[in-house]
């Protein structure tokens, strides 16, 4: 039994798999877009900009952009040669081997699912505030996780909830709820960005990089979590009307569309205020708020609350995905790739991930969460771009109806981009990302091994 053995690549991208194919190339980009933009602009870039980057915050984003340019780009190829929708593990399983797509599809549980817990915490915050200003008060100690001194976050799990119930309802209503939040969430960018340009005053870009390079780097490492999704659009696969064609349309116009908001918010957010102002849970507003512009401060926060809505449930269905992938292969139990006849949905993976994710978004710490999920997607980025090297090598008969341009000069880069971010986070978060690595390889050593399909064959 080769901890290397490999799964043949399904070339037929119509094969049927029980899900429903309902999305097209609009639906795939708006599912990106509707992962990728959330707690990272609306929340995390003054964060950055106030404690490691100062006003080259905005080379943060260029720095992280440029390293998920990269992976996209052998994403794309991967998901118009390689079906199926495990996305990057099931590129993993076909290219490198059965322990890599493991370790992989273990690293995409932790990402889409903590992205999932940390953006409800943003998300309950944010709804928090919102309440307050209409004069409706909760019960802090039901908003407030123990480490700040409350009992659990509730509305944060409560959100999570919801979204398993329609996801479990059936993937186009899902899909056109995220189409609704995407569009708010668009035009409060919009909104953000045709008021701030009257206001920016070039004194707040001195210095422009106050904590040095260094700095820069220290905010790419936490401001990537604002690309993390735009893979969720690859683990649609299955549910793609035209996968081979679409996955890579949807991933690299959606990253593209979100890398230009993404300059243009951090180049403006810095230079209507003063760095230093942006430390809070909702800097786009509150800078709004401190010119007096109170319409479009409350406009970019029902934004804020569309985007990280959106996110919540693209970030939710890829784990899903994810999870349906690995058991239909037989690595984990049949239960998790079990189809509703009805709803044509994955039903108790979606409930009893749900569950989990609820639990962690109660009693957890957003920023711990966030980087937590950054490491999952590192990981699962610099995979993917060794796939790429190693399929061609490989596989060159492969169908490949994308293909990734300056090879090897792209995967490379990516690979190096990706494990230098990875640099740059804290060593305690690398210490949650061992334990949980170490836990998936005893459940892979003392199960998923002995029950994987590819062995049966
Ligand atoms: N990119 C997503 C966000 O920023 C995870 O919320």
């Amino acid at each position: 039994m080769s901890l290397f053995r490999l799964k043949q690549v399904n070339t037929h991208a119509h094969s049927d798999t029980g899900l429903k194919r309902t999305l097209g190339p609009w639906d795939l980009t708006f599912l990106g877009i509707g992962a990728i933009i959330g707690a990272g602009i609306f929340v995390l870039t003054g964060i950055a900009a106030a404690t490691k980057a100062g006003p080259a915050v905005i080379l943060s984003y260029i720095v992280a952009g440029t390293a998920c340019g990269f992976a996209a780009l052998a994403y794309a190829e991967l998901s118009s040669a390689v079906g199926g929708s495990g996305s990057a593990y099931g590129y993993a399983y076909a290219g490198l081997g059965e322990i890599v797509a493991w370790v992989v599809g273990w690293a995409l549980v932790l990402e889409y699912g903590l992205a999932v817990s940390a953006v409800a915490i943003g998300w309950s915050g944010y709804v928090n505030n919102g309440l307050q200003a209409l004069g409706v008060v909760l019960p802090q100690e039901l908003v407030t996780p123990p480490h700040a001194g409350g009992l659990v976050n509730l509305p944060a799990m409560a959100i999570i909830l919801a979204l398993g119930g329609l996801l479990c309802a059936g993937i186009s209503g899902s899909a056109k709820l995220n189409a609704f939040g995407v569009i708010v969430k668009l035009c409060s960018i919009l909104v953000f960005i045709f008021v701030a340009l009257g206001h920016v005053n070039t004194a707040n870009y001195h210095p422009f990089m106050p904590f040095g390079l260094q700095g820069v780097f220290g905010g790419a490492g936490l401001i990537f979590f604002a690309y993390v999704g735009f893979d969720a659009v690859s683990t649609a696969a299955e549910e793609a009307k035209n996968p081979q064609r679409d996955l890579p349309i949807g991933i690299i116009a959606s990253l593209v569309v979100c890398t230009l908001l993404y300059m243009l918010v951090a180049g403006l957010l810095t230079g209507i205020a003063p760095y230093t102002t942006l430390n809070n849970p909702s800097p786009v507003s509150t800078a709004l708020l401190s010119l007096g512009l109170r319409t479009p401060a409350l406009l970019t926060s029902i934004g804020a609350v569309a985007g990280l809505t959106t996110v919540m449930l693209v970030c939710y269905y890829g784990q899903t995905r994810v999870l349906f992938a690995m058991s239909r292969d037989g690595l984990l139990p049949a239960i998790f790739s079990q189809v509703n006849p009805k709803t044509q949905t994955p039903i108790t993976v979606i409930i009893t991930v749900g569950i989990l994710l609820a639990a962690v978004a109660g009693f957890a710490k957003i920023d711990e969460v966030a980087s937590l999920t950054n490491m999952g997607t590192l990981l699962a980025f610099v995979v993917v771009c060794i796939g790429v090297l190693v399929l061609r090598k490989t596989r060159p008969e492969l169908p490949r109806p994308f293909k990734t341009p300056f090879m090897p000069v792209v995967p490379i880069l990516g690979v190096v981009f990706c494990l230098f971010l990875m640099t740059q986070l804290e060593i305690k978060t690398w210490k949650y990302f061992a334990i949980w690595m170490a836990i998936g390889l005893v459940i892979y050593f003392s199960y998923s091994r002995r029950h994987a399909v590819v062995g049966r064959i």
